[in-house]
């Protein structure tokens, strides 16, 4: 068989056997294009990137909260770990006790639960505020702070170093603990001072839980977890959600 033949018969046996070009494009949209929207990547911010629809950025509620809280942002936008403090304070509004956050900086998340819930709740802010440089870039006075959080009056700013401030949190029950000190021995010195003043159902969120360099907070948080045999939901956030049951 001479190479001319051989090609020839091969063309032929293109037209045949396979579709035309045309009827082959569709057939490849229409089952590609299936794959192509389920893996479109819908979120994209936070070091999280996922095709799962964000839905809580539709909620006006949300929106509002989040337009007046972002001028408070360290860095990038956090959206979806905003979602889970304002769900879990909105869950722990009903319960009865004090709202607690340790480790404020500029107070972001505290200032989108205050919006998000509409809150009454005594809310005590913890944190050293001796500069915030290493987050903000440049020297944040503390007067920043109380301007921020002038307009609410159950807002308790206690500034100072935990362990040694935890005793001005002045209150027997506790609903919600935003935890985001960055440092473990801080963290189990202020779950340790807090544990038995959470009512039951009360939810601690963890905001830095899974995160890749804040490994020692983690192990702490797992052997205080078993130690109080609850069980710690890790977030794909990297935050990490406890309810004390
Ligand atoms: C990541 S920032 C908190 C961010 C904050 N949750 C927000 O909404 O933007 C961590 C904060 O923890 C504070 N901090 C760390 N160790 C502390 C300690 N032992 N006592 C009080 N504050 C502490 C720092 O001053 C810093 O403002």
């Amino acid at each position: 068989m001479t190479l001319r033949t051989r090609r020839q018969k091969l063309k032929d046996y293109f037209k045949k056997y396979l579709p035309s070009p045309l009827r082959y494009l569709y057939w490849l949209v229409k089952v590609l294009r299936v794959k192509i929207i389920l893996w479109i990547p819908r979120y994209n911010e936070d070091t999280i990137i996922t095709a799962h629809y964000p839905y809580f950025l539709e909620d006006e509620k949300f929106q509002r909260a989040y337009e007046s809280a972002k001028y408070l942002e360290l860095g990038k936008p956090i959206h979806w770990r905003l979602h889970t403090l304002c769900w879990a304070a909105s869950k722990c509004e009903s319960l009865d006790g004090a709202f607690v956050e340790c480790g404020v900086a500029r107070g972001l998340c505290s200032k989108m639960i205050l919006e998000y819930t509409n809150t009454k709740k005594s809310y005590f802010l913890l944190d050293k505020w001796d500069g915030l440089e290493k987050y903000v870039g440049r020297y944040v006075d503390f007067a920043e702070i109380e301007e921020t959080f002038s307009q609410y009056p159950n807002v308790n700013l206690i500034k100072g170093t935990i362990p040694e401030t935890l005793k001005y949190v002045k209150t027997d029950k506790i609903a919600f603990i935003h935890m985001d000190l960055n440092s473990a021995e801080p963290e189990m010195a202020a779950i340790n001072y807090f544990w038995d003043k959470l009512v039951p159902n009360a939810i601690i969120v963890l905001d830095d839980y899974g995160h890749p360099g804040f490994e020692e907070q983690r192990y702490a948080w797992d052997r205080f977890a078993l130690d109080k045999n609850v069980k710690i939901l890790c977030l794909p956030t990297g935050q990490g959600l406890i309810i004390k049951s």
